[in-house]
C-alpha cells in the first residue's frame, strides 16, 4: 500500500485544456454533466474554464462550482487582475475553489507582452500575490517551462511561491520534454528552490511526441505530486496527458510506480465514451485503455491464450476499467427492462425518458439485424443527434438514388427552425448528393475538413458510425452520428456539425453566415 507522500493528485483539465482543441465544443448542460462524472469518479481537482474566455465558460464554471460534491474546483487566468478577478468571481462559490494564474515564461513566450525579465517576475509576484488574496488555494504555472532558463524558472517559481501561490505547476506546452528531462526538471525544482517543500509540484504534458504520459509520470517519479490531464487525452493539437493511461499506469505497474490516486478506474469506460460523444472527438480504435480494440483479440493465437488464461495477453481485468461482459442477448424480442439493465452494465444510467427513446431507436435497430450487440448500444446511446429539440437543423426524410449510371440524386427535407424545406440535389455519389440538398435547404459557406465512415461491429447490417469535420472563419465543429444506413449516418453527422457551428456563433458573435432559408418545395 502507498503512504500519503506517495498520494499523487489528479487534475483533470478536460473541460478547459481540452475544450481548447478545435471543435471540441461542449454545450452548458454537457460540462455540467462531464464535471458530475469527473466528481464522481474521484478527481481530485477540476479545471473547469477559463472563466473570462465568455459569458458561456463563467456560468459553466460558476455552475459546476456551486454543484460540485467533493472535488476542487479551479479556473483559469492570465497574469493580470481582470483575470484573476473574474476567475474567482467564477469560483468562489465551490466548497474547495482554486485560482490557477500563468504567463509564459521562455524567450518565445517573453517577447509576446514584450517584458523583461524584471518586469515579469514583478508581473508575476503582483498577480499571484492578488490571487492570494482572494483565495487560499492558488496555483502558478510558468506557462513554455520546459523551455525556459533554468536559472529563470528557478528565480520565477521562488518569486510565486514566495507570493502565496500553493500548487506549482512546470507545463510542458508543447511536449518537447522527454522522460529523464521531465524527472530533472522537478527533482531539480524541489531540490534546489527555497521554499519548494511548502508546495506541491505538478506536472502539465502535452503529447506533440507521443510522450506526454511518460513523461507525467516520470515527473511524479521526479517529485510532482500532481498531474494534469483529460480524458482520452483530449487537448490541442497532439493533446494532453490522457487520464486513463496515467491511472491504470500506476494501477498496473505499482511495483515499479508506487503512487496512488482517488479515482475509481471503473469508471473509465463510461465517462471516455461520455466525452467522446460529447466533444465529437471519436476515440481512436486502438487507444491505450480506452480504445474499442484495447481489449479485442483478433489472431488465432491471441484468442487460443485468452481462452485458457486471459493474463496470457491481458495485463489488466477489462472490468477495471468498466467493461463489463454480461451474456443478455439483445434483439428485437427484448424487453425495456432488459435494455435498461444491459446498458446500465454498459455503464449507461438512463432517466426514463432517454430509456424510451433509446427504446424506440433499439426496437427499429432490431428490425433490421438479427442481433443487437454492445456497441450497436453504444452507438444508439451516444448518437449525439438523437434527442436534441434545441437543434436548429433536424432532417426529417431522406431519400436517395445511387447505382452505376449517375449522377447520384438526393430527395431531403429538413426542419429549419421548425420550418420544413424539401429539395432534389444530384452529387458525385449519394453522400455527395445528400450533402448538396442539405446545403441547398441551409445555404452556408462552411467547408467540409474531415469525413470518416466506421462499422460499428461485422456484417453487412452493421451499424456506421460517421464523424464530419466543418470549419468557418476560424470555427471548427465536429458532428456525429450511427444509423444502419452509411448516408442517412452521414446526413445526420453532418446537420449535428452544423447545429454545433451554429451554437459556436451565437457564443462568440459571428461565426456561420447564413445566405437565406431556400423553400424549394
Ligand atoms: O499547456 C500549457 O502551458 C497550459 C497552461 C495554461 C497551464 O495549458
Ligand atoms: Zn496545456
Amino acid at each position: 500500500m502507498s503512504n500519503d507522500e506517495n498520494r499523487v493528485l489528479i487534475f483533470d483539465t478536460t473541460l478547459r485544456d481540452g475544450e481548447q482543441s478545435p471543435g471540441a465544443t461542449m454545450s452548458h448542460q454537457e460540462k455540467l454533466e462531464i464535471a458530475g462524472l469527473l466528481d464522481d469518479m474521484g478527481v481530485d481537482i477540476i479545471e473547469a474554464g477559463f472563466p473570462i474566455a465568455s459569458e458561456g465558460d463563467f456560468a459553466a464554471v460558476s455552475e459546476i462550482a456551486k454543484n460540485a460534491k467533493n472535488a476542487v474546483i479551479c479556473g483559469l487566468s492570465r497574469a493580470n487582475f481582470k483575470d484573476i478577478d473574474r476567475c474567482w468571481e467564477a469560483v468562489k462559490h465551490a466548497k474547495a475553489p482554486r485560482i490557477h494564474t500563468f504567463i509564459g515564461t521562455s524567450p518565445l513566450h517573453r517577447a509576446i507582452p514584450n517584458l523583461t525579465m524584471d518586469e515579469m517576475a514583478e508581473r508575476i509576484h503582483d498577480t499571484v500575490t492578488h490571487a492570494r488574496n482572494l483565495c487560499d488555494d492558488v496555483q502558478w504555472s510558468p506557462m513554455d517551462a520546459t523551455r525556459t532558463e533554468w536559472e529563470y524558472l528557478a528565480r520565477v517559481v521562488e518569486i510565486a511561491i514566495k507570493a502565496g501561490a500553493t500548487t506549482i505547476n512546470i507545463p510542458d506546452t508543447v511536449g518537447y520534454t522527454a522522460p529523464n528531462e521531465s524527472a530533472d526538471l522537478i527533482r531539480r525544482l524541489i531540490a534546489e528552490v527555497p521554499g519548494a517543500d511548502e508546495v506541491v509540484f505538478s506536472t502539465h504534458c502535452h503529447n506533440d511526441l507521443g510522450m506526454a504520459t511518460a513523461n507525467s509520470l516520470a515527473a511524479v517519479a521526479g517529485g510532482a505530486r500532481q498531474i494534469e490531464c483529460t480524458i482520452n487525452g483530449l487537448g490541442e493539437r497532439a493533446g494532453n496527458t490522457a487520464l486513463e493511461e496515467v491511472v491504470m499506469a500506476m494501477k498496473v505497474r505499482h511495483d515499479i510506480m508506487p503512487y496512488a490516486t482517488g479515482i475509481d478506474s471503473t469508471k473509465i469506460m463510461n465517462i471516455s465514451r461520455r466525452v467522446a460523444t460529447v466533444s465529437g472527438f471519436a476515440v481512436q480504435f486502438n487507444k491505450a485503455i480506452v480504445g474499442k480494440n484495447a481489449f479485442a483479440h483478433e489472431s488465432g493465437i491471441h484468442q487460443d491464450g485468452m481462452l485458457k488464461n486471459a493474463e496470457t495477453f491481458e495485463i489488466m481485468r477489462p472490468e477495471d476499467v468498466g467493461l463489463a461482459e454480461t451474456n443478455i442477448v439483445m434483439g428485437k424480442h427484448s424487453g425495456r427492462a432488459a435494455l435498461r439493465s444491459k446498458l446500465s452494465d454498459l455503464g449507461y444510467h438512463l432517466a426514463d425518458n432517454q430509456l424510451n427513446d433509446v427504446f424506440v431507436r433499439f426496437k427499429a435497430l432490431a428490425d433490421l439485424k438479427k442481433e443487437v450487440f454492445d456497441d450497436d448500444l453504444i452507438a444508439l446511446v451516444t448518437d449525439s443527434t438523437a434527442t436534441d429539440q434545441a437543434d436548429h437543423l433536424q432532417l426529417v426524410s431522406m431519400t436517395v438514388v445511387c447505382g452505376t449510371e449517375g449522377p447520384q440524386r438526393a430527395t431531403m427535407t429538413i426542419s429549419v427552425d421548425g420550418r420544413e424545406t424539401s429539395v432534389e440535389a444530384t452529387g458525385d455519389g449519394p453522400v455527395d448528393a445528400a450533402f448538396n440538398a442539405v446545403k441547398a435547404i441551409y445555404p452556408h459557406h462552411a467547408v467540409l475538413q474531415l469525413y470518416q465512415v466506421n462499422a460499428v461491429t461485422e456484417g453487412t447490417d452493421a451499424q456506421a458510425t460517421v464523424s464530419v469535420r466543418m470549419e468557418e472563419e476560424g470555427r471548427i465543429a465536429t458532428g456525429q452520428s450511427a444509423d444502419t444506413d452509411t448516408v442517412v449516418a452521414s446526413v445526420k453527422a453532418y446537420v449535428n456539425a452544423l447545429n454545433r457551428l451554429i451554437v459556436r456563433r451565437e457564443k462568440t458573435g459571428g461565426g456561420l453566415r447564413e445566405v437565406s432559408y431556400k423553400d424549394v418545395s
